[in-house]
């Protein structure tokens, strides 16, 4: 083993998700679409989701003041335009606009929620940690959406049609293949 000079974070894979917010002034929308990886689940009961936003961004701004969020897992046939959501930014450009992502309404947040995304959640804001560089917005589930055309017979997401992306230091990889069931060694 190489001790490095200096420490690093090599946590991987982190999810790639797509973060939605939506400020309403009047009857003006402005939606939004972030890209996050620093992301994890912290409890089930509720379920309760982090997402680490750098301070200052345009979307940690919004999800602070109106205190809901979307949660959308993209396919990596949308590579393109997730890179897109995370490298431009809301307060300048229309991320719907850009990427030509089809928005729609969450029933019980006002946030629009993304139809080539497989996977939608609602989110409402429950807790933010502040850290040195980045908020941690923990988020509470409200309602989960699959795309009918992703579930498999049991009623789950089917992971293997999903061709969900992960991100491992900087760069973007796709997953291999099943290997086994959790908790495979319990069982007789
Ligand atoms: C794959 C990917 C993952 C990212 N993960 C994060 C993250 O976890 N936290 C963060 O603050 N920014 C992250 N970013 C950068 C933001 O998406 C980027 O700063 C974005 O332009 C901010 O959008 P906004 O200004 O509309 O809020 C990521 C970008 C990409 C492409």
């Amino acid at each position: 083993m190489i001790e490095l000079k200096n420490v690093k974070n090599y946590l991987a894979p982190l999810p790639v998700i797509l973060v939605t917010t939506r400020l309403q002034e009047n009857n003006i929308k402005k939606d939004n679409i972030i890209a996050i990886s620093w992301a994890g689940i912290c409890d089930h009961a509720p379920h309760l989701i982090n997402i680490n936003i750098a301070k200052g961004r345009y979307s940690g701004k919004i999800i602070k003041l109106t205190r809901e969020f979307g949660i959308c897992i993209p396919s990596s046939k949308y590579l393109k335009e997730i890179d897109l959501c995370g490298t431009t930014h809301g307060n300048k450009v229309n991320k719907f606009e850009l990427t030509k992502f089809t928005p729609f309404e969450a029933k019980s947040i006002n946030v629009p929620l993304i139809k080539e995304c497989p996977i939608n959640m609602e989110c409402t804001l429950e807790d933010v940690i502040s850290f040195e560089s980045h908020d941690m917005l923990i988020g509470k589930i409200v309602k989960t959406y699959v795309d009918e055309n992703y579930i498999d017979e049991k009623g789950n997401p089917d992971f293997a049609k999903l061709e969900i992306l992960a991100y491992l230091n900087d760069e973007y990889w796709t997953l291999g293949k099943k290997i086994e069931d959790l908790f495979f060694t319990k069982k007789k």
